[in-house]
């Protein structure tokens, strides 16, 4: 059987093409199973998984917990908000006493950058990283690429304009990651002081005017304002940010061609993204989040089996 060359998903950044290729192909297995009147298969009967969630999320967590249970793992779910944390407990010895009870692998959302690579070197578990901070959520990027996949045939040779709070985004970066190594050619579009200083050296082209990034691109994926993580003014009011980047049906509409539109979620309709536009048929925004289930499943599945068994 083909394998990963890597133990955890820490980030995009340290995947192959190859590496991406296979979950994509194990996705499309796992797809097929889940569109079937049984859902589910047997493949992780045998293994524990824990959900560790120190930071909200809806999509994500849900998105885990459905793959999880497709394959037929048993899971624990944690949540900092009602746990021990709060007690002031560390992040080792929270998941060490969660990995006493014999969890074989962990997913994990943290509000630090760099979290579940730090966890990935002192827990014998497989750990997969639910999103890091402003640092990387690989498998929203993975199941991003796999729906533009799935809607224009292929990554390879396309551009994408990723849109909005690209300073804040850990969605951006290991978007970034996955595309180029799949390809793509990105561009990211935004007011100047939302986009980081050392995106040139990624190799991705900046674009300030939202109607020149969409005339050059194939797919806009259109990315939330992450008001949670400024802790000062990027820009004069949300009404004035909607007014130069939200994405209208009149400007799609305007367009010399029909491009495809995404949203990792959640949305905030009306500020990047109207609710024509979310809900029109150029929108795969529920597509990704189907794909995000088959994906998950592809990740879980193929770190599982790097597991030795006794
Ligand atoms: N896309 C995403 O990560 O959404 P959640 O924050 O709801 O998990």
């Amino acid at each position: 059987m083909d394998s990963l060359s890597v133990d955890h998903l820490t980030g995009i950044e340290n995947l192959t093409t190859n590496d991406i290729e296979l979950i994509f192909k194990t996705a499309d297995s796992f797809k097929e199973v889940i569109n079937r009147p049984i859902k589910k298969v047997p493949s992780l009967r045998d293994i524990t998984i824990a959900n560790l969630f120190f930071e909200n999320s809806t999509r994500t967590r849900l998105s885990f917990e459905l793959a999880e249970k497709r394959l037929s793992a048993d899971i624990v779910n944690f949540s900092a908000a009602s746990s021990s944390v709060k007690k002031g407990e560390t992040l080792i010895d929270t998941v060490n006493n969660i990995l006493s009870m014999k969890v074989d692998m962990v997913v994990m959302r943290h509000p630090n950058p760099g979290a579940a690579k730090f966890l990935s070197e002192r827990v014998d578990a497989r750990v997969v990283n639910a999103g890091d901070g402003t640092h990387e959520h690989p498998t929203q990027a993975l199941l991003d690429a796999y729906s533009i996949r799935e809607k224009l045939g292929g990554v390879s040779g396309k551009k994408v304009v990723i849109v909005g709070d690209i300073l804040h985004s850990r969605v951006a970066l290991s978007n970034i990651y996955c595309l180029q190594k799949l390809g793509a050619e990105v561009m990211v579009c935004g007011p100047t002081t939302l986009i980081p200083k050392y995106i040139g050296e990624l190799g991705v082209q900046v674009e300030h005017n939202l109607a020149a990034a969409l005339e050059w691109c194939d797919v806009a994926n259109m990315l939330r304002i992450q008001l949670e993580r400024q802790e000062m003014k990027y820009f004069p009011s949300l009404r004035e940010y909607s007014m130069q980047y939200g994405l209208t049906k009149k400007i799609l509409d305007g367009l010399s061609k029909k491009i495809v539109v995404m949203h990792p979620g959640p949305i905030n309709r009306g500020v990047e993204i109207t609710s024509d536009v979310a809900d029109s048929s150029q929108s795969i925004i529920l597509n990704q989040v189907e794909n995000g289930v088959a994906v998950r499943m592809a990740v879980i599945y193929l770190l599982a089996s790097k597991i030795k068994r006794q």
